[in-house]
């Protein structure tokens, strides 16, 4: 055990990327990382964090500003419900906790958003607690260093993995050793075909050994996911276009797109436009082939409607907007990707 510390502790002093948030210990900096690197690359997160500790560079400047402005901020790196709890939590923190950031591993799990991992991946790089993250670099780390054949996505293997982890964690220095596992998995232990022969751990590594590195970690279940169909009507009326602001508790909730109806199963376009008819007493004059959308357990089909005016009697949750202002509103990425390729 003390040897994989020391090696990968000094693996990583000489491998690391420098990424800001690793020179600071304000938790509110490393806060906004983790939120940012939960489910997302770190090239891609980067340019995210530098944005929002630009934008916002305390957390009373988050706490205060507007929901519109911090979703926008947050467009296009999806999954915005942890958009909407950091800014929840800014709030609690700013005005609730007058700004001092909680300390404790229990108090930090207790923020919205934040699970076993962030509540460690904080404790230990802003307070140096002993806390060992598991996130997924440090299942193969793990895994494959000791190999182990528990499915990680079991909960048996959730805690047989928490405990191993917590009892790999040195004596001190465990703000480094957590960056150093993660580093590790990250740039050197990599799911497909790892660069052993070039591994510190080499000789004491025993999947390599026992020859079961690409078996290495095990998972039991496969995501599911499930297909949506999504027909959005762009109803403009020369510069005048309408949107509605989502409102039902799923993955864009309180972001903007166009007038939308799902269909349960792929539907034509001979069935959308007698629906259309019986619904607005519209008929299109275009429509757009289908563009798919992929999310961790979604799959989005969505084919965008073209009417050149607006329905006669306007629904109550229809916005009319101009259509120059409509990257003022935070929009998913598939409506923000539709216009990118389409003059609306
Ligand atoms: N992913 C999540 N947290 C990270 C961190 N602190 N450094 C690098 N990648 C990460």
């Amino acid at each position: 055990m003390a040897d994989f510390q020391r090696l990968i502790m000094e693996w990583y002093r000489l491998n690391k990327r420098e990424l800001p948030w690793r020179t600071t210990v304000d938790p509110y900096f490393i806060w906004l990382s983790e939120i940012i690197l939960q489910q997302t690359r770190v090239a891609q997160g980067l340019e995210y964090y530098l944005k929002f500790t630009n934008n916002y560079p305390t957390v009373f400047d988050l706490a205060s500003a507007s929901e519109t402005d911090v979703l926008n901020d947050w467009q296009g790196l999806g999954y915005y419900s942890r958009a909407r709890n950091l800014h929840a939590t800014a709030k609690i923190i700013a005005f609730d906790l007058k700004g001092r950031f909680p300390d404790s591993f229990d108090q930090i799990k207790s923020l919205k958003g934040v699970g076993d991992y962030t509540a460690a991946a904080i404790s230990s790089f802003a307070f140096d607690l002993p806390y060992s993250v598991v996130d997924g670099n440090v299942y193969r780390v793990l895994s494959r260093f000791l190999d182990i054949d528990l499915p990680i996505d079991s909960s048996i293997g959730k805690k047989y993995f928490a405990k191993i982890a917590q009892e790999f964690l040195p004596i001190n220095d465990f703000a480094i050793y957590n960056q150093s596992i993660m580093e590790f998995g990250a740039l050197q232990c990599v799911p497909i075909n790892p660069p052993c022969d070039i591994c510190v751990l080499t000789n004491l590594c025993l999947a390599r050994l026992n020859k079961t590195i690409a078996l290495r970690p095990v998972k039991t279940k496969k995501v599911k996911v499930r297909n949506r169909f999504f027909h959005f009507m762009i109803f403009k009326d020369n510069d005048k276009i309408i949107l509605v602001k989502r409102i039902q508790k799923d993955i864009w909730q309180h972001l903007f797109h166009f007038p939308l109806i799902e269909t349960e199963f792929e539907t034509g376009i001979d069935v959308m436009c007698s629906i259309f008819q019986d619904d607005f007493g519209l008929k299109p004059y275009d429509f757009s082939s289908k563009i798919t959308h992929i999310l961790s357990h979604q799959k989005i089909n969505a084919v965008f409607y073209f009417f050149d005016t607006l329905p006669p009697n306007l629904s109550n949750d229809f916005i009319v907007t101009k259509t120059t202002a409509i990257q003022d509103f935070p929009l998913p990425r598939l409506i923000d990707r539709f216009l990118e390729n389409n003059d609306i």
